[in-house]
């Protein structure tokens, strides 16, 4: 039995040895340690042997078994290690080739301009607040000095959620709701940029656009008069725009200011002189502005005797188009990303 063991370990150490991969490997493993491996079955016979015999036949069996499997072990390491290695070889990254490149967006110039008005305006001392898109009749018309059935209402209107809520038409609806919640007492200073929607669709109007609102209450005393108005958007407009250009007050009217302005910009495709863009007259509308009605302050909290004040709101989209030469409003909508890439650079500069 003794030379049956021995050759069993002869034999299998030899296989481990020419053992290629450790597929093979393990069938050596299963042929020699198995169940029904040839070792297995040595111990399964012992019972025919002698008590003296049995404990030195079961520890030659043990050794060898020992042996074996720390020799398999030994080999299994090795073609492991081999193993990393060839994978290691295969898949080496190049470093030094050119990465794909990763493309990336730009802000659009309408962003990029609520973004600068709102940098310039908190330079000034003001507040940037914002308001709800989906505004109620009282706060879009009523409390702006616009009661139903006013005739000036047909300007703005608009898409009806229900008959008290619609989507708001101007952001001077934000006006009402920040003097009501400084309780009429507080001075304010104000600009809210933000989406306001009517029932327009042609080349120069968009169902959506933006606009920017501004709001200026204090003290009677204090810098609220039609010169202040004038000098805020003269600074507002020629650092946006650039100092060239120049501003034209034109009187005009709405419900929530007394007196009101429209306020024109010299054109900035044909410099004043005339075209198709200004509609020959050089001019560009851009602001709509004016003292606070009387009306306005008292209905929401503030003394008109006490108080005063001037606002102003403005299109987004006209002043992108101003700051950045774009001629056609829709390129603002169309998102083109030729169109849209040209302003990349910008956000280097
Ligand atoms: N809300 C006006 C509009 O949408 C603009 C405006 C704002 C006019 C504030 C005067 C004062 O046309």
């Amino acid at each position: 039995m003794q030379e049956q063991i021995s050759k069993i370990k002869e034999m299998t150490l030899q296989k481990i040895q020419e053992a290629k991969d450790s597929k093979l490997l393990n069938d050596v493993k299963v042929q020699i340690l198995g169940k029904k491996g040839e070792l297995t079955q040595v111990l399964r016979g012992m019972g025919a042997l002698s008590p003296e015999e049995r404990p030195k036949i079961g520890e030659l069996v043990n050794n060898v078994r020992n042996e074996i499997e720390s020799k398999i072990k030994e080999k299994e390491e090795e073609f492991k290690a081999k193993e990393l290695q060839q994978k290691l070889e295969k898949e080496t990254i190049d470093i030094t080739l050119p990465s794909t490149k990763i493309k990336r967006g730009s802000k659009h110039p309408v962003n990029r301009v609520i973004e600068e008005i709102e940098d310039l305006f908190v330079s000034m001392g003001y507040d940037v607040v914002s308001g709800p898109e989906l505004e109620t009749d009282e706060f879009c018309f009523e409390r702006l000095n616009l009661p139903k059935g006013h005739p000036a209402r047909d300007m703005q209107d608009s898409f009806y959620i229900t008959e008290e809520y619609l989507l708001r038409t101007q952001t001077s609806a934000v006006q009402a709701r920040t003097m009501l919640a400084k309780g009429g007492k507080e001075p304010i200073r104000m600009i809210c940029a933000g989406k306001t929607y009517r029932r327009e669709d042609d080349a120069t109007h968009s169902h959506q656009f933006g606009q920017v609102e501004g709001l200026v209450i204090d003290k009677k005393d204090k810098n609220v008069s039609l010169a202040d108005l004038k000098g805020t958007l003269e600074v507002f407009v020629k650092k946006l725009i650039g100092k060239n250009c120049e501003l034209r007050f034109r009187p005009s009217y709405f419900p929530f200011t007394e007196p009101s302005y429209e306020v024109d910009v010299s054109c900035f495709k044909c410099g004043g002189k005339g075209c198709n863009l200004c509609k020959q007259t050089g001019w560009i509308e851009v602001l709509g502005a004016g003292i606070v009605h009387p009306n306005v302050l008292k209905m929401n909290g503030y003394n008109p005797e006490e108080y005063g004040g001037f606002a102003f709101g403005t299109g987004l989209e006209r002043l992108a188009m101003f700051k950045y030469g774009i001629t056609d409003m829709r390129y603002l909508y169309t998102n083109d990303v030729r169109f849209l890439r040209q302003f990349d650079r910008k956000d280097e500069e």
